[in-house]
């Protein structure tokens, strides 16, 4: 599915209403544009979930891990990693009773789940995102995203 929000506050409210049909263990990859709103959406699906604390960038941290209402976000910024060629152990954050989102999931290809969620921002000028949402995998068939429009 496709929308267009035309600033960042409705790009957080995606997030948010995005949260009602997430289930623990789900991966949300974040695709797209410099500045397209990747961690502005995540601040959306942070509080859906009930996180607390403010979700920033964590381009110097690779990852932040958040409390919610009995569910933990990890926030991946994957920028400045490139290939496998470092001990980062990215697969133990893939949890039965965790969220996970990846900013730059492609620099990580190899070690990405089969299943996901791809959201790819795309800047369109003048505060516009056009916002493409795609389920991969069976054990995203049936989520309805009715609940995004
Ligand atoms: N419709 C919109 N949706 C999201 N952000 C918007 C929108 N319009 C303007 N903005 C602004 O664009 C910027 C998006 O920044 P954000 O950090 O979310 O992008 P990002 O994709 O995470 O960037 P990076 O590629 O550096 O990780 C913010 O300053 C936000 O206020
Ligand atoms: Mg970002």
């Amino acid at each position: 599915m496709e929308l267009i929000t035309y600033n960042a506050l409705e790009t957080i409210q995606v997030g948010y209403n995005l949260t009602k049909v997430l289930q623990a263990g789900d991966v949300i990859l974040l695709t797209g544009d410099l500045s397209g709103g990747k961690t502005t959406i995540t601040k959306g699906i942070g509080k859906g979930l009930g996180v607390k604390r403010i979700i920033n960038s964590p381009t110097f941290n690779i990852v932040k891990s958040y409390e919610g209402d009995n569910i933990t976000l990890n926030h991946f910024d994957l920028y400045r990693l490139s290939g496998l060629n470092n001990d980062f152990d990215l697969e133990e954050y893939f949890t039965d009773d965790s969220i996970c989102v990846i900013e730059w999931p492609n620099n990580i290809n190899e070690l990405l789940p089969k299943e996901y969620i791809l959201i790819n921002l795309e800047d369109l000028g003048n505060d516009r995102r056009k916002i493409s949402i795609s389920l991969v995998g069976k054990r995203y068939e049936g989520r309805d995203l009715k609940c995004i429009q």
